[in-house]
């Protein structure tokens, strides 16, 4: 019924000379509203692993009546803060040569986006991104011009890499093994997605990169289509894991077009895991991606290429962790 619908309305508009341009695609394009389903999930907001302190802070600005934007930023900067966190921010863990080298990004609900890569010293990516955004006419600002940007705008420079990512980068030196680890600790790049009750939706992303990366290396993290993407009229995506896997396949631009054709969210990103499996079978098999995705409903989705990847979930009052389920079982 819903797909005769949306046949009969298409054919209806194709034959429509009179729309042009984008007012052409909004209307041929089935979206989320054409689903016959009227339950109201917003506002709602979901990160990557087990980061419910993160979801909370974003849920608590949310509650408020808050702009999505500033509930994800608020989000990422928990985990950004976080010296426990070991894959974002202050704690992250270095490159090989023991720099710790962070990677961010922002979108909001007009599409706008901003993006640092390669930052040093600062010990909130996502908001320096989010000054990208709203002050220059750029998406992304890299390496010390991000840095030097970042101190223009009244950050400080802090010493990020902590005692215990020090011991663990010497410890890491005596062998020098170059292999990422599939869940380390069970965690890895913060990814927060967030839809308000207006309806607006924003997504951030922030990590400190694989351990022990070359130098110089950059995830997909903060690239606008690969760690995030966002398109009010449709949904948004997010990911986490080995971030050459995602920058290869534009994970979640994949993942938000699939919904633009009227995928549910967990469908759109299992679509988008299968695809790193079908392109690089061998890298699949010994590597974890996950993403999460959100939809203008508020309906989500969350699969990986491994067991164990895990999301944080505030919706209707309640703030939970749910297994997300994968391509392989082990
Ligand atoms: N997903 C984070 C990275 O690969 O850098």
């Amino acid at each position: 019924m819903h797909s005769r619908r949306l046949f009969l309305k298409n054919a209806l508009l194709a034959g429509a000379a009179v729309l042009t341009g984008a007012d052409r695609w909004r209307h041929w394009l089935p979206l989320p509203e054409d689903m016959n389903d009227s339950s109201v999930r917003w506002p709602a907001v979901i990160a990557t692993w087990d980061n419910r302190k993160a979801t909370a802070a974003a849920g608590a600005i949310l509650s408020a009546g808050g702009r999505a934007l500033d509930a994800v930023e608020a989000g990422a900067r928990v985990a950004e803060a976080d010296p426990n966190d070991t894959s974002v921010g202050y704690g992250g863990l270095p490159d090989r040569d023991g720099n710790v080298t962070l990677d961010a990004c922002i979108m909001d609900e007009f599409g706008n986006a901003g993006s640092v890569t390669y930052l040093q010293h600062i010990k909130h990516p996502i908001s320096v991104a989010r000054r990208v955004m709203e002050k220059t006419p750029h998406v992304i600002l890299s390496g010390d011009g991000a840095l030097e940007f970042a101190l223009s705008e009244g950050f400080s420079k802090e010493n990020l890499l902590t005692d215990e990512a020090r011991r663990a980068w010497e410890a890491w030196k005596i062998k020098s093994e170059y292999k990422p680890v599939i869940n380390s600790e069970r965690h890895d790049t913060i990814g927060i997605i967030a839809i308000d009750a207006q309806r607006r939706l924003s997504g951030a992303c922030s990590t400190s990169g694989m351990a022990f990366k070359m130098r110089g290396r950059v995830g997909d993290s903060p690239i606008i289509g690969a760690g995030l993407f966002v398109d009010n009229e449709v949904g948004a995506a997010t990911a986490t894991g080995l971030g050459e896997l995602v920058l290869k396949t534009l994970g979640t631009f994949l993942i938000v077009e699939e919904m633009r054709r009227g995928k549910h969210p967990q469908k759109a990103v299992e679509i988008a895991i299968r695809r790193i499996a079908q392109k690089y079978p061998k890298h699949a098999r010994e590597n974890q991606v996950g993403y999460i995705a959100l939809d203008r409903r508020g309906r989500h989705g969350a699969f990986s290429l491994q067991p164990g990847f895990n999301y944080a979930l505030f919706q209707g009052g309640q703030n939970r962790v749910f297994e997300a389920a994968s391509l392989w079982k082990r």
